[in-house]
């Protein structure tokens, strides 16, 4: 079992962040949050981070006249922290193919559908407006599509009649915290393993379907 080194990166409230945090105090998750990076100066993550004595760094999309510029600099800063996973919770920016091809394999993200169905933002919005009647999260690797990666763990969630975005996204969220530090946990401990092609193994098996979180 080794310690696994991470850069989480955010654009907003980072409660993803939290539970991460929160796992790795109570010691059930053996990791180090080597650096928090925001694109969003006021992103109330950067407050819990600090609040942990977390090193944070913010680089200001706005600042930057391309996505590849900042993606760069994102690249530049992460290479001198070196994590072995690059962990994005809340992180609302899409990232350059030159960027993930530096980080192949290596690039988490939690996306609060039932991927491959709805790719994408406004998913709990869309999600009721079709009356589906399950949603979901999923966890997977990053590839220069966009929510497209490999899906290591799912949840399912029902819809009921007369929900809300709110009540989805609460819904969604308590889940989202239990699964991040459990899928990080599985790969500290290489029950989960992400090998060089960016297949996934668990428990030595070849996942070729995602693993279905139940609370
Ligand atoms: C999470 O619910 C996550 O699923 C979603 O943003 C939220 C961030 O919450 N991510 C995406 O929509 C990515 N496409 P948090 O900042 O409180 O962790």
């Amino acid at each position: 079992m080794s310690q696994l080194v991470l850069a989480v990166l955010i654009s907003g409230s980072g409660s993803n962040l939290q539970a991460i945090i929160d796992a790795i105090e109570a010691g059930t998750l053996n990791a180090r949050i080597a650096c928090v990076l925001s694109n969003n100066p006021d992103a109330y993550g950067l407050q819990r981070a600090t609040r942990h004595r977390l090193p944070v760094e913010i680089i200001d999309h706005r600042s930057y006249p391309s996505r590849e510029q900042y993606d760069a600099e994102l690249r530049r800063r992460l290479e001198a922290i070196a994590p072995d996973y690059i962990v994005l919770a809340g992180y609302m920016r899409i990232l350059s193919a030159e960027f993930v091809r530096a980080f192949e394999h290596r690039i988490l993200n939690i996306h609060p559908a039932l991927l491959p169905a709805y790719k994408g933002l406004d998913t709990h919005q869309r999600a009721l407006d079709n009356g589906e009647t399950e949603h979901g999260v999923s966890i997977h690797l990053v590839t220069a599509e966009l929510d497209d990666g490999p899906v290591l763990l799912q949840a399912s969630y029902p819809i009921e009649n007369g929900d809300s975005v709110a009540d989805l996204r609460t819904r969604g969220q308590r889940l989202e915290h239990q699964m991040y530090p459990t899928v990080l946990r599985w790969i500290s401990e290489n029950k989960l393993i992400i090998d060089d092609h960016g297949q996934i193994h668990h428990d030595q098996t070849l996942l070729d379907n995602p693993l279905q979180f139940s609370a």
